[in-house]
């Protein structure tokens, strides 16, 4: 009798061990499948992980971007727009959508913008207004929850004649005024994104070779630190 109770008495332990082992590997189990996905995906949207978003006609602004790039170890997408933009007729069709605020069709229209908080998006200027392709972009996608960082080039500075007070000859002071309107038509329709817009940033490009691009985006490197980054 005394022997059948040791019996049962270990047969008892060895169940009790197997629930055990049981339960810790079903625990485990349970944490890899519901625990560990959670786990890659506060990984993949890495906080200040940043996106360079960026439409060229005639490759000024993909030296900004890869410029850009490589200064801020980013991602880097390129916009293209199915419209051929090529050579003169080109130009005039694209002054023409930019004119009549027309939009275009974009290849990728909806890029995948979930894995990062901030966004560097770079545009040439067409008629003193982000370019139609850029612009397709920015109406058509949520930026929302993200930092934004508007660059554009242009051949002129945007800022040329900012520095011309009230006493400055009339046109000199009517194009200082026509340029201060269209950068603020420019940041005010960056705002409708809904991102967090934390600067927009300028550069002239005319008659300026590779290197001197490069140089000029590189300029621009305390200004990005201090908007995107510390802020
Ligand atoms: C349709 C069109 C309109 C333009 N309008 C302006 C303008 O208003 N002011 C300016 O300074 N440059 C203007 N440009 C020049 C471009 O903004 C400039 O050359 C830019 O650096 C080109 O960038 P990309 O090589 O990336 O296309 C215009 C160019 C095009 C094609």
């Amino acid at each position: 009798m005394k022997h059948k109770i040791i019996k049962q008495k270990v047969v008892n332990e060895e169940n009790c061990f197997k629930k055990e082992i049981f339960s810790r590997f079903l625990s485990i189990a349970l944490a890899m499948f519901f625990v560990a996905p959670g786990i890659v995906i506060a990984d993949d949207k890495e906080e200040g992980k940043i996106l360079i978003i960026y439409y060229s006609r005639t490759g000024k602004s993909k030296i900004i971007s890869e410029t850009l790039q490589k200064m801020m170890n980013a991602d880097l997408l390129e916009i293209k727009d199915k419209k051929d933009r090529s050579g003169t007729w080109g130009f005039i069709s694209s002054a023409y959508d930019s004119f009549f605020d027309r939009e275009s069709e974009i290849e990728p229209a909806h890029p995948d913008l979930s894995l990062y908080s901030s966004v560097v998006v770079v545009s040439p200027v067409w008629n003193w207004k982000i370019s139609t392709p850029v612009i397709t972009l920015i109406k058509n996608n949520s930026f929302k929850g993200k930092k934004f960082m508007m660059y554009t080039n242009a051949n002129i500075d945007i800022k040329k004649y900012d520095n011309f007070g009230d006493d400055a000859p009339f046109v000199k002071r009517f194009l200082r005024d026509y340029l201060r309107d269209k950068r603020t038509l420019m940041r005010k329709i960056v705002a409708k994104t809904g991102s967090d817009v934390v600067g927009h940033f300028h550069i002239s490009t005319e008659e300026t070779t590779k290197a001197q691009l490069v140089q000029l985006t590189q300029n621009s490197a305390e200004y990005l630190k201090e908007k995107l980054v510390n802020k």
